[in-house]
């Protein structure tokens, strides 16, 4: 008996039937949503002649995600990570116009404490201190007024405070309410690139696709100000190992920042540093709400 090919995916009763069983849910997204995904699922099956092994082991790949996560430990956000659609959800649903966006990444703090503009962050900590600057404007570079910024990065160990207890938990964070027009800056160390965590099933696929587990050094900022869509995004310091193969594909061209010489003496007397020392300057663009829908 031969066996039978559905070289349009679409035309086929499983697959039909399966999209219709979503057609009636009371949110008319998630009938949207779900009635494409099992349109494109169906599409992966049929085309890559997905045999019954290959979708147990698939199946179990899952179980595995599951049980090794927990409320600090994402499997099923790494994987999307290492797949490209976090990423992705980047690209498509980011106004155009402002700074692009990048990954959130799983050490975000919802808890951060607000700290003065123009703090030191660094405290007695080991790093190169780098004086990070910069300015929220809209799209036509006028300053935003209220704006706040969400910073947090890793510390010289390459760790964040979840992956090291011996981290304050509020080491190199902090949430910075900028001036009345839109300027903020603090005092951090140079980030260092880090690995994904590789413990779980997805180091188990990275390392059986040959794929590298680094991402390159980065900032992580989240700007936001009343009337303006918020942004989630990081800044790449250049000439970092893993720019241009970031395990997660967060690195986007217009993110990449140059680590630059400063002689501002007020600021090193401000900070007890010895000029030259090093700085970032970036501004951050925000889209206007009303013009983003
Ligand atoms: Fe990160």
């Amino acid at each position: 008996m031969n066996k039978p090919t559905f070289s349009q995916p679409l035309n086929n009763p499983v697959t039909q039937d399966a999209v219709a069983s979503f057609s009636k849910a009371s949110d008319p997204r998630l009938a949207e949503v779900m009635g494409l995904l099992v349109k494109h699922l169906h599409a992966f099956v049929d085309e890559s002649k997905l045999s019954k092994a290959e979708w147990l082991q698939g199946l179990a790949f899952l179980t595995a995600a599951a049980q090794i996560t927990d409320h600090e430990r994402n499997e099923f956000s790494l994987f999307s990570d290492i797949m490209g659609i976090s990423s992705m959800v980047d690209v498509v649903s980011q106004p155009p116009g402002g700074t692009p966006s990048s990954v959130l990444g799983p050490f975000h703090n919802h808890d951060s404490l607000i700290q003065a503009n123009g703090s030191d962050l660094t405290k007695a900590q080991a790093g190169e201190r780098v004086w990070l600057h910069g300015q929220v404007l809209d799209v036509h570079q006028n300053p935003i007024p209220n704006a706040q910024i969400d910073f947090w990065q890793n510390a010289d160990n390459g760790l964040y405070p979840a992956q090291d207890s011996a981290q304050d938990p509020q080491n190199l964070r902090c949430k910075i309410n900028c001036d009345a027009l839109g300027r903020f800056n603090l005092l951090t160390i140079r980030p260092h690139p880090y690995t994904v965590p590789t413990d779980g099933p997805v180091g188990a696929l990275l390392a059986a696709s040959n794929r590298g587990i680094w991402r390159p050094a980065h900032f992580h900022i989240i700007v936001s100000a009343p009337g303006y869509v918020g942004l989630v995004t990081e800044l790449f310091p250049s000439g970092s190992d893993y720019l241009h193969n970031d395990t997660v594909f967060g690195v986007r061209p217009g993110l990449i920042v140059d680590i630059k010489d400063c002689n501002d003496q007020d600021v090193a007397k401000r900070f007890g540093l010895t000029a030259p020392f090093k700085e970032v300057a970036f501004d951050f663009s925000l889209v206007q709400q009303t013009s983003a829908s």
